[in-house]
C-alpha cells in the first residue's frame, strides 16, 4: 500500500469513527454513487454520448419477464392460442384492415387518403352512408371469429366505417376509439342521439340534418382531432388491458395518440402480434429509457413476445386462421356473409332507385368526390376546405376536451368524456390550436 493510499484509508476510518455510524456512511456513499450515476447519464444523454451502450446496459439491467411463447413467431402465437393459454385477446385495428374493402387508409404513400384527397372515388357522395357498399374484409371476419370462439376481450378500432358492426362483431366487444358513423348527435341544446339512417335520409334529400327538437345541426359521432374520445374509451382501457393475454394489432401505423400507446398497456408478459404491411409502434431505445413508453420490440435481441407478420392483413389473418385450424370456418363465414351483403346491396339499390330516382342519377352522373363525401358526412360545408389540411396530421392527439368547430363546450357525443387524456395515458401534444386541429380532422 502506498503512503497516499494508507492516508486515505486512515482518513476514511477516522471519519467513520467520527460519525460513530458506519451505516450512515455507507448510506452516504450509496447516495453519492447514485448521484454520480444520475449525472453521468444526464451528461451522456445531453451530450449525445454512448447512447447505444446505455440502451444496452438498460436492457441488461432489467430482468426479462417470463416468456409465454414457445417461439417468438406467428407459429408460436398460434400454438399459444391452440394450447388454451390465452383466453382474452385484444385486437387493435386501423384503416389498413379496410383497404381491401376499397376504403383508402390515411398514410400509405400513393394510395392513402392524405395523398389522394381529390381522388377518393365513391360512386356518389351519399355512398359514404351506404355501408353495404363496402364489404367487411377477411380481417373483420377474423375478429368476428375470435368473438364466436369466446376469445375476443375487445376490439379497439380507430375506424369509423362501421365494418366491424357489419361483420357482426358485437357492439359490446368494441370500442370505436375515434367514433363512428353509426350514430349521430345534435350539436345544439338538446344533444339528442340520431341514427345513421336518420342522417342518411336527410342527406339523400339534400338537406342539412337539423334536429327537430332544437334546430341544432346533427353530426355523425366521429371524433375529430381536438375532440374528446368516446367516454367508453378510458374506462375500457383501464378494465381490459391488465387482463389481456394476447394483443393483436392490425392495419394501423400507430401514429395517433392516445391509441398508439395502447400497446404499452398490456402486461409485460403479454405476447403482441402485429399484422401489417410494415413494422410500426417501435420506440427509439433512448426514448424508452426516458420513460416514453416501451413500444414494440421486434428487433431487440431480448425480444421475448413481439411478432411482426408483414404483408396484407387479410393474408395474415388467413395464415393465422390456417395455423389455428380455423381456415375453413373463416372461409365459410366470409363467403356466406359476403353473399348476404351483396343480396342486401342489390335490394337497397332497388329501394333507393324507387325513392329518389332523379336525384340519384344526377349525383351519379356528376361523379363522387372527397369533398362531396365529406360534405355528406358533415353538414358543415367548411369540412370541404378542411380536408386538405389533414395531409400532415401525423402524430396528432385525437382527443382533447377542446371546443368543437361550432364553439360548443364539448363534443356532441352524448358518450364523450369531458376530460379525456388526463388519466395518465400518454398524449403526445401536437401543439395545435383547436381550430387547426379540427381542420385537420376530416376522416373521409
Ligand atoms: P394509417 O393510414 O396511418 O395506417 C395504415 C397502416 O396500415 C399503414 O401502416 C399501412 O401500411 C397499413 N396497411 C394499409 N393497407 C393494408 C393492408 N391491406 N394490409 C396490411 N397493412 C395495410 O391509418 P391508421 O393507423 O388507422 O384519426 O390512422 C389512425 C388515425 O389517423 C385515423 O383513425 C384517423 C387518422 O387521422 C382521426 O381521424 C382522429
Ligand atoms: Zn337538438
Amino acid at each position: 500500500m502506498s503512503e497516499a493510499e494508507g492516508d486515505s484509508k486512515a482518513s476514511e476510518s477516522e471519519s467513520a469513527a467520527a460519525t460513530g455510524d458506519s451505516s450512515t456512511q455507507e448510506k452516504g456513499a450509496g447516495e453519492e454513487a447514485e448521484q454520480m450515476e444520475y449525472f453521468r447519464r444526464l451528461f451522456a444523454r445531453t451530450l449525445g454520448l454512448s447512447q447505444e451502450r446505455e440502451a444496452a446496459e438498460a436492457e441488461e439491467e432489467t430482468p426479462r419477464p417470463q416468456q409465454l411463447l414457445d417461439e417468438v413467431t406467428v407459429e408460436g402465437i398460434a400454438k399459444y392460442i391452440r394450447d388454451g393459454k390465452c383466453r382474452n385477446i385484444i385486437v387493435l385495428t386501423g384503416a389498413g384492415i379496410s383497404t381491401s374493402a376499397g376504403i383508402p387508409d390515411f398514410r400509405s404513400p400513393g394510395t392513402g387518403l392524405y395523398d389522394n384527397l381529390q381522388k377518393y372515388n365513391l360512386p356518389s357522395p351519399q355512398a359514404i352512408f351506404e355501408i353495404g357498399f363496402f364489404k367487411p374484409t377477411w380481417c373483420h371476419y377474423f375478429i368476428k371469429l375470435l368473438s364466436l370462439k369466446g376469445l375476443l376481450l375487445r376490439n379497439f378500432t380507430q375506424n369509423i366505417d362501421t365494418l366491424e358492426r357489419v361483420a357482426g362483431v358485437p357492439a359490446g366487444a368494441m370500442v370505436e376509439a375515434h367514433g363512428t358513423f353509426y350514430t349521430a348527435h345534435c350539436l345544439g341544446e338538446c344533444r339528442k342521439e340520431y341514427t345513421q339512417e336518420w342522417v342518411k335520409e336527410k342527406v339523400f334529400n339534400d338537406e342539412v340534418p337539423r334536429c327537430p327538437e332544437c334546430d341544432g345541426v346533427v353530426k355523425p359521432d366521429i371524433v375529430f382531432f381536438g375532440e374528446a374520445m368516446p367516454a367508453k374509451f378510458f374506462p375500457s382501457v383501464l378494465a381490459d388491458f391488465p387482463r389481456c393475454d394476447l394483443l393483436i394489432v392490425m392495419g394501423t401505423s400507430l401514429q395517433v395518440q392516445p391509441f398508439a400507446s395502447l400497446v404499452d398497456r398490456v402486461p409485460e408478459t403479454c405476447p403482441r402480434l402485429l399484422i401489417n404491411r410494415e413494422k410500426c409502434g417501435q420506440v427509439d431505445p433512448i426514448m424508452r429509457m426516458l420513460g416514453f413508453g416501451g413500444g414494440m420490440e421486434f428487433d431487440s435481441e431480448n425480444n421475448y413476445r413481439d411478432v411482426a407478420w408483414l404483408g396484407d392483413c387479410d393474408d395474415g389473418c388467413k395464415a393465422l386462421a390456417e395455423l389455428l385450424g380455423w381456415k375453413e370456418e373463416l372461409e365459410e363465414l366470409v363467403n356466406k356473409e359476403h353473399a348476404r351483403i351483396e343480396a342486401q346491396i342489390e335490394e337497397d339499390k332497388k329501394t333507393a332507385a324507387k325513392r329518389v330516382p332523379a336525384e340519384g342519377q344526377a349525383v351519379a352522373a356528376a361523379g363522387g368526390s372527397t369533398e362531396g363525401a365529406s360534405a355528406a358526412a358533415s353538414p358543415d360545408s367548411s369540412r370541404q376546405e378542411s380536408t386538405a389540411a389533414t395531409a400532415d396530421s401525423k402524430d396528432k392527439v385525437a382527443p382533447t376536451s377542446e371546443k368543437t368547430r361550432e364553439g360548443k363546450p364539448d363534443s356532441p357525443q352524448a358518450d364523450v368524456s369531458p376530460t379525456p387524456g388526463t388519466d395518465g395515458v400518454e398524449t403526445k401534444s401536437s401543439g395545435d390550436d383547436p381550430e387547426t386541429s379540427e381542420k385537420g380532422s376530416s376522416n373521409l
